[in-house]
């Protein structure tokens, strides 16, 4: 199976939701063998964009979530609120929230541990800077990471967790990673979950890329057996970009049937 996951970001709004919504949806039409489909819009669409893919094949997802389950916490929104929108996925730790709102591994960490506790299914993504990967020092970053994301956190049988891995270099840049550099991360990624959470966890996680994914590189990354799928945000916006993004994960879904 192939996921992909549309990162709407702050950029559009409840009516915008909605249309692209409905024109994302239209990108499964037809098609025979079709990838998991996540669409996380801003929290203010999730309502409206909830009416829209309620009766399709596509998931509803969030794009942050708080630990606590209730209580004085201005301005943020609980598992619980959001399970209550119908949301069954969440990004956790994506690099804007880390850059911008000084998100860092421990909160990451207690967010993973409460979504998944609440039953939601964790998108936590990870990944190094320029500077770290010019300096060698990549895996160790992604590493560190992922181990302070991970610490404690064991699945259940029911549970199912993503682990994004996404360059910050390569998000919004129009420069992704090549895939002979992002393909020995998921294998590091991979080994790691293992040594984290056992082989019964590792198999419950699956690994995907993210970082400039469009309609034109999507098929390279995705036809890779140890590429789960993708997370796009820019071009997840475009849904002549997105439908040929969709399409791809489509063809490599039929070519592994034949
Ligand atoms: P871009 O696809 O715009 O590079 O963003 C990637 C991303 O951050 C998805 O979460």
């Amino acid at each position: 199976m192939k996921t992909i996951i549309a990162n709407w970001k702050m950029n559009v709004g409840v009516r915008e939701s909605v249309a692209l919504a409905r024109g994302t949806l239209l990108t499964l039409r037809g098609r025979k063998h079709i990838p998991e489909l996540v669409i996380c819009p801003p929290f203010v669409a999730l309502s409206e964009v909830r009416k829209i893919v309620a009766r399709s094949a596509a998931a509803l997802g969030a794009q942050n979530v708080f630990w606590a389950e209730s209580g004085s916490y201005t301005g943020e929104v609980s598992a619980r609120m959001l399970e209550e929108l119908g949301v069954t996925h969440v990004i956790i730790g994506h690099s804007e929230r880390r850059q911008f709102l000084s998100e860092t591994d421990e909160m990451v960490n207690k967010k993973t541990y409460h979504a998944l506790a609440s039953g939601l299914t964790p998108i936590v993504c990870v990944g190094e800077g320029r500077a770290e990967r010019r300096a060698g020092t990549a895996q160790e970053v992604v590493g560190e990471q992922l181990k302070r994301a991970l610490s404690g956190v064991r699945l259940r049988a029911s549970d199912h967790l993503l682990i994004a891995y996404e360059p910050v270099w390569a998000i919004g840049t129009g420069e992704p990673a090549s895939v002979s550099e992002m393909l020995p991360m998921h294998a590091f990624i991979r080994s790691l979950v293992q040594e984290l959470l056992g082989p019964h966890g590792a198999s419950q996680t699956r690994v995907l890329y993210g970082g400039s994914v469009n309609g034109e590189n999507a098929y390279a990354f995705l036809r890779e057996e140890e590429v789960d799928g993708v997370l796009v945000g820019s071009a997840s916006v475009k849904i002549n970009q997105f439908k040929d993004i969709v399409h791809a994960a489509c063809e490599v879904l039929e070519a592994q049937t034949l």
